[in-house]
């Protein structure tokens, strides 16, 4: 049962990074936004970072590959709230530097956990919340790195980035939102993948070129997106990736 009047989101990966601003911007549209992180004590830091009159910013513990963490979480936003109008899956990791013949399996577990069990388990926990609420999105924070396309083209301008795991991980997570969100067309969600483009963040020493305000730009206008938007898509800033 839908107990509040705002919109509400959760973002997951919250406390840093693209996540962080993806939360102030929501936030900043007049969402009840739960600021989602593995570490309490970061997710309040992250809070106080960007704390304003007038924004409803919530953190909550969720470590994304712990399903104890996953139903803790569900269960708190059940009692808070009683529904869920928008999920962005942005938690990832970048995991071992290694490409396709070096790269052990240790190394493709841990980041699979991350970045693709990781968001399928929470949009299945969440999943209930969801069809509760009135907007029906999710958003899956994918990458190029992800598009299987991009990396066959001999000119494709990240081709040095060719790590299998990280790689591999999106384009696992790519298939998720295509399928997820064929299944659940006719329920009216929308469910898509979007790239928020190269961002200097932890993920990679801060050497990205667009700063976190820009990227978390590209992820909230699919978080935000009308009852006439697309679902099963890959976006970047100019329009669609290809797969
Ligand atoms: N930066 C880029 O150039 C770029 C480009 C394309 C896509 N992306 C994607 O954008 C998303 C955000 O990345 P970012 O660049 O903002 O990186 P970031 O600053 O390193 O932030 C990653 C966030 O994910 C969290 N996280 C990692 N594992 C988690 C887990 N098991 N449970 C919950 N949270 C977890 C981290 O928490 P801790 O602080 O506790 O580690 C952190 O809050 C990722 O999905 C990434 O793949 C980034």
């Amino acid at each position: 049962m839908k107990t509040h009047s705002q919109p509400v989101a959760l973002v997951t990966g919250a406390n840093k990074g693209i996540g962080l601003a993806i939360t102030r911007q929501l936030a900043a549209r007049g969402y009840t936004v739960y600021l989602a992180s593995r570490d309490e004590q970061r997710g309040a830091e992250a809070k106080a970072s960007i704390e304003q009159p007038g924004l409803d910013i919530r953190p909550i513990s969720l470590d994304v590959t712990n399903e104890h963490s996953i139903r803790a979480a569900v269960a708190r936003l059940e009692g808070e709230v009683g529904s869920l109008d928008v999920l962005v899956n942005n938690a990832g990791v970048a995991g071992p530097l290694l490409r396709a013949s070096q790269c052990d399996a240790q190394g493709l577990r841990d980041v699979y956990e991350a970045n693709v069990i990781g968001p399928v388990s929470v949009t299945q926990a969440l999943l209930a919340l969801l069809r509760a609420g009135e907007r029906r999105t999710i958003v899956n924070v994918s990458s190029e790195l992800g598009s299987l396309t991009l990396h066959s083209y001999p000119d494709f301008p990240f081709a040095s980035f060719d790590l299998l795991a990280y790689c591999s991980s999106k384009t696992a997570l790519n298939a998720f939102t295509v399928l997820l969100a064929r299944e659940l067309q006719e329920e009216n969600f929308k469910v898509n993948a979007v790239n928020p483009g190269f961002t200097a963040t932890d993920l990679n020493g801060f050497t990205g070129t667009r700063t976190v305000d820009q990227a978390a730009q590209v992820v909230v206008k699919y978080a935000t997106l009308d009852a006439s938007g697309p679902t099963g898509g890959f976006f970047t800033e100019g329009g669609t990736l290809p797969w």
